[in-house]
C-alpha cells in the first residue's frame, strides 16, 4: 500500500507542549423546541470558561417521538447558531426570508444579529436524527447586525485525510493549511470533526488563550494520559505555554472514534442571557423582550 502523497503542513512536527484536560464534562438530559430530547453539553456557567461560545446540545435518536415535534417559530439575537447533522433532514425557515434543508453531513449557519424567528423542523417521520447545536457568540459592536444565514451541504465542507488515516472536515476556521467552510475574524472558531482509527493521533495548533473543547461521540479518544469516554465534552487547559492539541483514539477500540474539536478566542466581553437573547447586559436582554413582543423581530 502506498501512502499519497501530503501537502508539507500535515507532515508536521509533534507539538512541544500539548493541552492537558481541565475537567471532563458530561451535560444534563433535557428537552428543548416541542419536546426534542437532548444532551445540553455546554450549559450557562460554562459561557465564561468556553468564551466565546455558549451552548452546545447534542441530540440523537431512532424514536421519532423524540425529535418528531422539531422547533417550531422562537425568536434569537445577538449571536450566531450553528447546526451539524450527522443524520437525519431538518428543515429551517425564518423570519428575514431564509430557507433550507439540512441533511446528513450538512451544516446551517445562522446569525441572528439584531434579531430573528426561525424554525427549526424535522423532515422525516422514522429512522435516525442526529446532530449538534452550537451557539457562538458575537462580538458587541456586531450583536445588532443584519442577520445572515447560509446553508452548508455536506459536499461543501472541505475535508482530508492524514498519513495516520484520520479523517478531517474543517466546517470552520484552519487545520493543517486546509481552510473550512467558514471564517470568522473576531472569534476565529476552529470547528473540526475527526474521525480516528483505533491508535490514531491527530495534532492542531492552537493558541493557548484560545478557549477549547472536545466533545466524543463515537468510542473513546486519549488526550494525555486521560482517557475521554463517548458523550463527554474535555475542556481543555489553557497553559499559556502550550501550542495545540494531541488527540489519539483508544487502541483496543472496536471502530473508529469520532470527536468534535471547537476552539476560539474568547471575547471577554459580559454576557447576559435570557433564553434565545445573549446580549452584554441586563438593559439590552429587557430591550429584546420588548422588540420581540412588539413584532420588531422582522
Ligand atoms: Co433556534
Amino acid at each position: 500500500m502506498t501512502t499519497p502523497p501530503l501537502p508539507p503542513t500535515v507532515r508536521s512536527a509533534a507539538l512541544a507542549r500539548p493541552r492537558g484536560i481541565d475537567h471532563i464534562v458530561a451535560g444534563v438530559s433535557t428537552s428543548d423546541g416541542d419536546g426534542v430530547k437532548l444532551t445540553r453539553v455546554l450549559q450557562q456557567p460554562l459561557q465564561q470558561r468556553l468564551d466565546p461560545f455558549l451552548m452546545l446540545d447534542a441530540f440523537g435518536s431512532d424514536n421519532p417521538g423524540d425529535y418528531i415535534g422539531g422547533f417550531p417559530n422562537h425568536p434569537h439575537r445577538g449571536f450566531e447558531t450553528v447546526t451539524y447533522m450527522i443524520a437525519g433532514r431538518m428543515r429551517h425557515r425564518d423570519s428575514a426570508g431564509h430557507e433550507g434543508l439540512l441533511s446528513n453531513g450538512g451544516v446551517q449557519w445562522m446569525t441572528a444579529g439584531r434579531g430573528l424567528v426561525h424554525s427549526e423542523l424535522p423532515e422525516q417521520e422514522e429512522g435516525v436524527m442526529e446532530g449538534f447545536q452550537l451557539w457562538l457568540n458575537l462580538p458587541a459592536k456586531d450583536k445588532m447586525c443584519e442577520p445572515g444565514y447560509r446553508d452548508i451541504q455536506s459536499d461543501e465542507i472541505p475535508e482530508f485525510t492524514t498519513a495516520a488515516g484520520v479523517r478531517v472536515r474543517v466546517i470552520a476556521g484552519e487545520s493543517h493549511g486546509v481552510a473550512g467552510a467558514v471564517r470568522r475574524p473576531r472569534t476565529e472558531p476552529l470547528y473540526l470533526d475527526l474521525t480516528l482509527p483505533p491508535g490514531a493521533e491527530f495534532i492542531q495548533p492552537l493558541a493557548p488563550e484560545h478557549n477549547a473543547l472536545v466533545y466524543v461521540f463515537r468510542e473513546s479518544v486519549w488526550i494525555g494520559g486521560s482517557e475521554v469516554p463517548t458523550r463527554r465534552m474535555a475542556i481543555l487547559d489553557n497553559d499559556p505555554g502550550s501550542d495545540g492539541i494531541a488527540l489519539r483514539a483508544g487502541a483496543t477500540n472496536h471502530s473508529p472514534a469520532r470527536a468534535l474539536l471547537i476552539a476560539g478566542r474568547p471575547l471577554r466581553e459580559p454576557i447576559a442571557q435570557y433564553g434565545p437573547f445573549v446580549m452584554n447586559t441586563r438593559e439590552q436582554v429587557m430591550q429584546a423582550v420588548h422588540d420581540f413582543q412588539n413584532g420588531r423581530f422582522g
